[in-house]
Protein backbone atom coordinates (compact mmCIF):
# COMPACT_ATOMS: atom_id res chain seq x y z
CA UNK A 1 0.00 0.00 0.00
CA UNK A 2 0.95 3.87 -0.81
CA UNK A 3 1.31 6.01 2.33
CA UNK A 4 -0.03 9.37 1.64
CA UNK A 5 -1.62 10.99 4.40
CA UNK A 6 0.02 10.82 8.01
CA UNK A 7 -1.64 10.98 11.17
CA UNK A 8 0.25 12.02 14.74
CA UNK A 9 -1.27 11.70 17.85
CA UNK A 10 0.62 14.08 20.72
CA UNK A 11 1.64 17.18 19.56
CA UNK A 12 4.76 16.72 22.78
CA UNK A 13 8.28 16.37 22.10
CA UNK A 14 8.26 13.41 19.84
CA UNK A 15 5.13 13.99 18.46
CA UNK A 16 6.26 17.13 16.23
CA UNK A 17 9.31 15.64 15.10
CA UNK A 18 7.77 13.17 13.87
CA UNK A 19 5.08 15.30 12.42
CA UNK A 20 7.58 17.67 10.82
CA UNK A 21 10.09 15.12 9.24
CA UNK A 22 6.62 13.16 7.65
CA UNK A 23 6.16 16.83 6.15
CA UNK A 24 9.48 17.38 4.96
CA UNK A 25 9.34 13.84 3.41
CA UNK A 26 6.40 15.18 1.31
CA UNK A 27 3.44 13.83 3.51
CA UNK A 28 -0.01 15.07 4.19
CA UNK A 29 0.20 15.59 7.70
CA UNK A 30 -2.49 16.17 10.31
CA UNK A 31 -1.26 16.19 14.00
CA UNK A 32 -3.16 16.22 17.20
CA UNK A 33 -3.34 17.09 20.95
CA UNK A 34 -6.39 17.56 23.49
CA UNK A 35 -4.14 20.67 24.36
CA UNK A 36 -4.79 24.04 22.19
CA UNK A 37 -1.17 25.11 24.34
CA UNK A 38 0.71 21.93 23.00
CA UNK A 39 -0.73 22.02 19.55
CA UNK A 40 0.60 26.21 19.69
CA UNK A 41 3.71 25.54 21.13
CA UNK A 42 4.38 22.24 18.54
CA UNK A 43 4.39 24.77 15.74
CA UNK A 44 6.87 26.78 17.13
CA UNK A 45 9.02 23.94 18.18
CA UNK A 46 8.96 22.96 14.35
CA UNK A 47 10.11 26.43 13.69
CA UNK A 48 13.06 26.40 15.94
CA UNK A 49 13.87 22.57 14.33
CA UNK A 50 13.72 24.13 10.91
CA UNK A 51 15.85 27.20 11.54
CA UNK A 52 18.55 24.67 13.41
CA UNK A 53 18.31 22.59 10.29
CA UNK A 54 18.81 25.35 7.79
CA UNK A 55 21.94 26.64 10.24
CA UNK A 56 23.55 22.97 10.79
CA UNK A 57 22.08 20.41 8.26
CA UNK A 58 21.61 23.02 5.34
CA UNK A 59 18.01 22.38 4.66
CA UNK A 60 16.46 25.49 2.94
CA UNK A 61 14.73 27.76 5.33
CA UNK A 62 11.75 28.21 3.21
CA UNK A 63 10.96 24.82 1.92
CA UNK A 64 11.01 23.95 6.00
CA UNK A 65 8.88 26.95 6.72
CA UNK A 66 6.52 25.89 4.14
CA UNK A 67 6.53 22.19 5.01
CA UNK A 68 5.09 23.27 8.50
CA UNK A 69 2.60 25.60 7.09
CA UNK A 70 1.19 22.70 5.21
CA UNK A 71 0.73 20.32 8.49
CA UNK A 72 -2.94 20.15 9.80
CA UNK A 73 -2.71 21.09 13.70
CA UNK A 74 -6.18 20.05 15.38
CA UNK A 75 -7.86 19.41 18.68
CA UNK A 76 -10.49 17.66 16.42
CA UNK A 77 -9.86 13.81 16.34
CA UNK A 78 -12.02 13.34 13.18
CA UNK A 79 -10.25 15.84 10.95
CA UNK A 80 -7.06 14.62 12.53
CA UNK A 81 -7.74 11.13 11.30
CA UNK A 82 -9.05 11.83 7.95
CA UNK A 83 -8.09 9.87 5.30
CA UNK A 84 -5.35 8.74 7.17
CA UNK A 85 -3.11 5.90 5.60
CA UNK A 86 -1.18 5.61 9.35
CA UNK A 87 -1.23 6.48 12.77
CA UNK A 88 1.88 7.35 14.65
CA UNK A 89 0.81 7.47 18.60
CA UNK A 90 3.11 9.67 20.88
CA UNK A 91 0.91 10.62 23.47
CA UNK A 92 1.94 10.93 27.15
CA UNK A 93 4.11 7.54 28.09
CA UNK A 94 0.82 6.45 30.46
CA UNK A 95 -0.84 3.09 29.91
CA UNK A 96 -3.96 4.65 30.74
CA UNK A 97 -3.80 7.35 27.83
CA UNK A 98 -2.74 5.40 25.49
CA UNK A 99 -5.50 2.89 26.25
CA UNK A 100 -7.89 5.79 25.87
CA UNK A 101 -6.51 7.06 22.98
CA UNK A 102 -6.42 3.93 21.16
CA UNK A 103 -9.86 3.17 21.71
CA UNK A 104 -11.07 6.14 20.77
CA UNK A 105 -9.32 6.11 17.38
CA UNK A 106 -9.64 2.40 16.52
CA UNK A 107 -13.17 3.36 16.19
CA UNK A 108 -13.05 6.55 13.90
CA UNK A 109 -9.78 5.48 11.68
CA UNK A 110 -10.91 4.85 8.17
CA UNK A 111 -10.04 1.35 7.52
CA UNK A 112 -6.93 1.06 5.57
CA UNK A 113 -5.53 3.28 8.70
CA UNK A 114 -1.99 1.32 9.79
CA UNK A 115 -1.84 2.20 13.51
CA UNK A 116 1.64 2.66 14.71
CA UNK A 117 3.04 3.80 18.69
CA UNK A 118 5.98 5.06 19.49
CA UNK A 119 6.03 4.02 23.03
CA UNK A 120 9.33 3.86 24.55
CA UNK A 121 8.58 0.91 27.18
CA UNK A 122 5.33 -0.17 26.51
CA UNK A 123 4.47 -3.37 24.52
CA UNK A 124 2.20 -2.74 21.22
CA UNK A 125 0.23 -5.86 22.50
CA UNK A 126 -0.98 -3.74 25.09
CA UNK A 127 -2.75 -1.37 22.97
CA UNK A 128 -3.61 -3.87 20.41
CA UNK A 129 -6.69 -5.62 21.24
CA UNK A 130 -8.20 -1.70 22.04
CA UNK A 131 -7.30 -0.32 18.79
CA UNK A 132 -9.80 -3.03 17.65
CA UNK A 133 -7.28 -4.56 14.73
CA UNK A 134 -4.31 -5.25 16.56
CA UNK A 135 -3.41 -7.45 12.81
CA UNK A 136 -2.68 -3.77 11.73
CA UNK A 137 -1.05 -2.66 14.89
CA UNK A 138 2.78 -2.66 15.56
CA UNK A 139 5.45 -0.60 17.36
CA UNK A 140 7.41 2.18 15.08
CA UNK A 141 9.47 3.91 17.87
CA UNK A 142 11.77 6.97 17.02
CA UNK A 143 14.76 8.22 18.84
CA UNK A 144 15.36 11.76 18.40
CA UNK A 145 14.32 11.99 14.23
CA UNK A 146 16.49 14.70 12.94
CA UNK A 147 19.99 13.46 15.11
CA UNK A 148 19.83 10.08 16.22
CA UNK A 149 17.89 8.24 12.75
CA UNK A 150 16.95 4.96 13.93
CA UNK A 151 13.71 3.70 13.98
CA UNK A 152 12.55 0.46 15.66
CA UNK A 153 9.95 -1.65 13.93
CA UNK A 154 8.30 -3.87 17.11
CA UNK A 155 5.72 -6.29 16.19
CA UNK A 156 3.49 -8.01 18.53
CA UNK A 157 2.50 -11.66 18.02
CA UNK A 158 -0.57 -11.13 16.58
CA UNK A 159 0.78 -8.54 13.75
CA UNK A 160 0.26 -9.08 10.31
CA UNK A 161 3.89 -9.85 8.93
CA UNK A 162 3.33 -8.22 5.75
CA UNK A 163 3.03 -5.22 7.41
CA UNK A 164 6.95 -4.91 8.06
CA UNK A 165 8.33 -4.28 4.54
CA UNK A 166 5.55 -1.77 4.24
CA UNK A 167 6.76 -0.13 7.48
CA UNK A 168 10.40 -0.31 6.96
CA UNK A 169 9.73 1.76 3.32
CA UNK A 170 7.96 4.08 5.65
CA UNK A 171 11.23 4.57 7.86
CA UNK A 172 13.41 4.85 5.04
CA UNK A 173 11.57 7.84 3.02
CA UNK A 174 11.54 9.44 6.82
CA UNK A 175 15.10 8.91 6.38
CA UNK A 176 15.59 6.52 9.62
CA UNK A 177 17.66 3.72 9.72
CA UNK A 178 15.16 1.21 10.55
CA UNK A 179 15.73 -1.74 12.55
CA UNK A 180 13.53 -4.65 13.31
CA UNK A 181 12.99 -6.12 16.99
CA UNK A 182 11.91 -9.24 16.25
CA UNK A 183 10.40 -10.11 19.48
CA UNK A 184 9.08 -8.05 21.86
CA UNK A 185 11.33 -6.34 24.19
CA UNK A 186 10.79 -3.59 26.86
CA UNK A 187 12.88 -0.76 25.21
CA UNK A 188 13.55 -2.11 21.89
CA UNK A 189 17.63 -2.25 20.97
CA UNK A 190 18.71 0.82 21.96
CA UNK A 191 16.60 2.20 24.75
CA UNK A 192 17.35 -0.95 26.01
CA UNK A 193 20.87 -0.14 26.64
CA UNK A 194 20.29 3.34 27.09
CA UNK A 195 18.37 2.63 30.27
CA UNK A 196 21.39 0.50 31.57
CA UNK A 197 23.50 3.51 31.75
CA UNK A 198 21.13 6.17 32.48
CA UNK A 199 20.15 3.83 35.27
CA UNK A 200 24.05 3.87 36.53
CA UNK A 201 24.21 7.02 36.38
CA UNK A 202 20.79 8.03 38.62
CA UNK A 203 22.57 5.52 40.93
CA UNK A 204 25.57 7.75 41.32
CA UNK A 205 23.69 10.42 41.96
CA UNK A 206 21.41 9.55 44.21
CA UNK A 207 24.21 8.13 46.24
CA UNK A 208 26.00 11.73 46.52
CA UNK A 209 29.27 9.66 44.83
CA UNK A 210 29.47 12.22 42.33
CA UNK A 211 27.60 15.91 41.19
CA UNK A 212 25.65 15.81 37.56
CA UNK A 213 28.29 17.99 36.01
CA UNK A 214 31.32 15.23 36.70
CA UNK A 215 28.85 12.52 36.06
CA UNK A 216 28.09 13.97 32.51
CA UNK A 217 31.98 15.22 32.55
CA UNK A 218 33.22 10.96 33.11
CA UNK A 219 30.85 9.83 29.79
CA UNK A 220 31.33 12.66 27.48
CA UNK A 221 35.31 12.71 27.27
CA UNK A 222 35.43 8.82 27.55
CA UNK A 223 33.17 8.32 24.65
CA UNK A 224 33.86 11.44 22.90
CA UNK A 225 30.28 13.01 23.07
CA UNK A 226 28.32 16.02 22.97
CA UNK A 227 26.22 15.17 26.47
CA UNK A 228 26.32 12.84 28.83
CA UNK A 229 23.58 11.10 30.82
CA UNK A 230 22.05 13.69 32.49
CA UNK A 231 21.79 16.19 29.33
CA UNK A 232 20.26 12.91 27.68
CA UNK A 233 17.46 12.74 30.20
CA UNK A 234 17.03 16.74 30.15
CA UNK A 235 16.71 15.67 25.72
CA UNK A 236 14.27 13.40 26.40
CA UNK A 237 12.17 14.63 29.13
CA UNK A 238 12.14 14.06 32.97
CA UNK A 239 8.47 13.32 33.13
CA UNK A 240 8.71 10.23 30.34
CA UNK A 241 12.17 9.30 31.73
CA UNK A 242 9.91 8.49 35.44
CA UNK A 243 7.01 6.91 33.94
CA UNK A 244 9.82 4.30 32.90
CA UNK A 245 11.95 4.90 35.67
CA UNK A 246 8.99 4.27 38.61
CA UNK A 247 7.65 1.18 36.90
CA UNK A 248 11.25 -1.09 37.89
CA UNK A 249 10.72 -2.18 41.11
CA UNK A 250 14.32 -2.08 42.42
CA UNK A 251 15.51 0.00 45.16
CA UNK A 252 18.16 2.18 43.06
CA UNK A 253 15.67 2.53 40.23
CA UNK A 254 13.17 3.94 43.25
CA UNK A 255 15.35 5.96 44.51
CA UNK A 256 16.33 7.58 41.09
CA UNK A 257 12.18 7.83 40.21
CA UNK A 258 11.86 9.50 43.23
CA UNK A 259 14.61 12.52 42.68
CA UNK A 260 12.69 12.60 38.80
CA UNK A 261 9.84 13.44 40.53
CA UNK A 262 11.01 16.03 42.86
CA UNK A 263 12.43 17.49 39.95
CA UNK A 264 9.20 17.38 38.15
CA UNK A 265 6.88 18.52 40.75
CA UNK A 266 9.05 21.88 40.37
CA UNK A 267 8.11 22.29 36.41
CA UNK A 268 11.56 21.01 35.52
CA UNK A 269 11.20 18.83 32.86
CA UNK A 270 14.01 19.03 31.15
CA UNK A 271 14.69 21.40 27.77
CA UNK A 272 11.09 21.64 26.89
CA UNK A 273 10.48 23.34 30.23
CA UNK A 274 13.73 25.45 30.04
CA UNK A 275 15.26 23.97 33.14
CA UNK A 276 15.59 19.75 34.04
CA UNK A 277 19.45 18.86 35.36
CA UNK A 278 20.68 22.17 33.43
CA UNK A 279 19.49 25.13 32.35
CA UNK A 280 18.02 26.32 28.82
CA UNK A 281 18.29 27.18 25.80
CA UNK A 282 22.57 27.51 26.89
CA UNK A 283 23.11 24.57 29.48
CA UNK A 284 26.42 24.58 31.06
CA UNK A 285 27.25 21.17 28.92
CA UNK A 286 27.43 23.11 25.54
CA UNK A 287 29.58 25.67 27.01
CA UNK A 288 33.42 25.49 25.65
CA UNK A 289 35.11 25.81 29.25
CA UNK A 290 32.84 22.45 30.30
CA UNK A 291 35.40 19.85 29.37
CA UNK A 292 38.56 22.20 30.88
N1 LIG B 1 10.85 12.15 24.56
C1 LIG B 1 11.56 11.27 23.89
O1 LIG B 1 12.79 11.38 23.73
C2 LIG B 1 10.86 10.09 23.24
C3 LIG B 1 11.56 9.31 22.28
C4 LIG B 1 10.89 8.26 21.63
C5 LIG B 1 9.58 7.98 21.96
N2 LIG B 1 8.94 8.73 22.90
C6 LIG B 1 7.57 8.36 23.23
O2 LIG B 1 6.70 9.28 22.61
C7 LIG B 1 5.53 9.43 23.42
C8 LIG B 1 5.38 10.89 23.77
O3 LIG B 1 6.50 11.31 24.51
P1 LIG B 1 6.90 12.85 24.55
O4 LIG B 1 8.25 12.92 25.15
O5 LIG B 1 6.63 13.48 23.23
O6 LIG B 1 5.83 13.38 25.62
P2 LIG B 1 5.28 14.87 25.82
O7 LIG B 1 4.84 14.95 27.23
O8 LIG B 1 6.28 15.86 25.34
O9 LIG B 1 4.01 14.93 24.86
C9 LIG B 1 2.87 14.15 25.04
C10 LIG B 1 1.69 14.88 24.42
O10 LIG B 1 0.55 14.02 24.47
C11 LIG B 1 -0.57 14.84 24.66
N3 LIG B 1 -1.72 14.07 25.10
C12 LIG B 1 -2.01 13.60 26.34
N4 LIG B 1 -3.19 12.94 26.31
C13 LIG B 1 -3.64 12.98 25.04
C14 LIG B 1 -4.80 12.48 24.38
N5 LIG B 1 -5.73 11.81 25.05
N6 LIG B 1 -4.93 12.71 23.05
C15 LIG B 1 -3.99 13.43 22.37
N7 LIG B 1 -2.88 13.93 22.94
C16 LIG B 1 -2.71 13.71 24.26
C17 LIG B 1 -0.11 15.87 25.68
O11 LIG B 1 -0.95 17.01 25.69
C18 LIG B 1 1.30 16.17 25.18
O12 LIG B 1 1.31 17.27 24.29
C19 LIG B 1 5.73 8.54 24.65
O13 LIG B 1 5.11 7.30 24.44
C20 LIG B 1 7.23 8.40 24.70
O14 LIG B 1 7.61 7.21 25.35
C21 LIG B 1 9.54 9.77 23.53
Amino acid sequence: MKIKRVCILGAGTLGTRVALQAGLSGYQVAIFDIQPKALENSQKLMQKIVRQLANNSGLDDVAGMNAIAAITFTDNPNVAIWDADIINESVTEDPEIKYAVWDQFGKIAPEKTIFTTNTSFLLPSMFAEISGRPERFCAFHFHDVFYSKVVDIMPHPGTDPSLIPVLMEFGKSLEQVPVVVKKENPGYLFNSMLMAFIGAAGKLLTGEVASIEDIDKSWMVNFHMHMGPFGILDSIGLDTAWHVTNKLPDQASQRFAALLKAYIDKGKLGEKSGEGFYKYPNPAFRSEDFLL
